[in-house]
């Protein structure tokens, strides 16, 4: 773009149109400052042509004067112009960036919500609380002295049986087989072993057990252990302890029933069902209690005397009941589910029929 004074009015004419172009197609800031910087600039070409003025003859200095001034003012009110079209349509691209369409419908958050076995293993726990036991937790990975030999199954013993066992091949010293904790009892030497009466404990946590699985049977399992042991402490204690335990998971109408059961662990022994809730009883063709009138919620009995005297507590002066019950048995009741597999199947059909009980 250059120029000088000797340039006619004509010749301006074409040069201001080569700029005028120059200026349209600077696609940015930085290109329209390039063309301010080389045609209205200090050194730019225009500046040029009204520097050279002087060395015009004076017949042609007036005339060439006058149309470079008038050009030099269009083409500043151009650049500002420009400047203002380019500002504007980044704005414009900037906006249509960021756009939100606020008439789009919005995306719905999925909640989560607790597994019904969590659900009703945290009523269960309520309910204990309420009652002044306190919630402690042992380990998945048990001693064989804590799962069995403690509990007075020794080995080979046949009460074994009851409890098929998955064994780790891992052991501790070379000496004590490690398994899956069969059931929650353990926890009952452990606690014993490490306080003073009184106890007062319920114990949540996974089981595991070497079946097969069927509609009532899975290879885990959640059990809630209670423990209590203290001076004077009698069967008619855990009969009450679990009476308003039923009243409060199954409705306050609730009854208890104690039938003789074996567990090597505790003396006597007992199998506790509550009265069914959902028929009148005994009826013929509930689903839940299947005609029987009573439902079978867990094990239980009093604390035998030689557990209780290998933690060193005189079983003279202590006396104590246990209680273990499967917390997807009970699920499975108060909620007329089927088949326990339906819990661990991560089936969200199933799952989401219980968000927000
Ligand atoms: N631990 C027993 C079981 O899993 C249940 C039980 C616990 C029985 C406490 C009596 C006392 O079968």
């Amino acid at each position: 773009m250059t120029a000088d004074a000797s340039d006619s009015p004509a010749d301006l004419d074409s040069l201001a149109r080569e700029w005028r172009a120059a200026l349209a197609a600077a696609g940015d800031e930085e290109a329209v400052e390039e063309w301010r910087r080389s045609v209205l600039g200090r050194s730019g070409a225009l500046t040029g042509v009204l520097r050279g003025l002087s060395a015009l003859p004076a017949d042609q200095r007036r005339a060439t004067g006058q149309a470079a001034n008038a050009l030099k003012r269009d083409l500043e009110a151009d650049l500002e112009a420009r400047q203002e079209e380019l500002r504007a349509a980044a704005l414009a691209s900037q906006l249509a960036e960021g756009a939100v369409d606020v008439t789009l419908p919005g995306r719905r958050r999925r909640r989560g919500g607790l597994h019904p076995v969590t659900q009703t293993l945290q009523e269960i726990l309520d309910a204990f609380t309420r009652m002044g036991f306190a919630t402690v937790e042992g380990p998945e990975v048990e001693l064989d002295d804590y799962n069995f030999t403690r509990l007075r199954i020794p080995e080979d013993h046949p009460a074994r049986d009851m409890w098929d066992t998955f064994w780790l091949d891992e052991d501790v010293d070379g000496e004590q087989p490690l398994l899956l904790r069969t059931h929650t009892s353990p926890m009952q030497i452990r606690y014993l072993d490490a306080h003073e009466p009184p106890v007062r404990i319920a114990v949540p946590g996974r089981c595991y057990r070497y079946e097969a699985t069927d509609a009532t049977h899975e290879w885990m399992m959640t059990q809630v252990e209670l423990l209590a042991v203290d001076e004077g402490v009698s069967l008619a204690d855990l009969k009450g302890t679990l009476l308003e335990f039923a009243r409060q998971l199954f409705g306050v109408e609730r009854r208890v029933l104690l039938r003789h059961s074996y567990f090597p662990f505790v003396e006597p022994g007992v199998e506790v069902a509550v009265d069914c809730f959902a028929c009148p009883g005994a009826e013929t063709g509930c689903a839940v209690c299947r005609g029987s009138g009573w439902l079978e919620i867990l094990g239980a009995g009093m604390v035998h005397p030689e557990v209780l005297a290998a933690s060193g507590y005189d079983p003279g002066r202590y006396t104590g009941f246990a209680a273990g019950m499967g917390v997807e048995r009970i699920a499975m009741l108060r909620h007329g589910i089927e088949d326990i597999r339906y819990f661990y199947s991560n089936d969200l059909r199933f799952l989401r029929q219980f968000q927000g009980v």
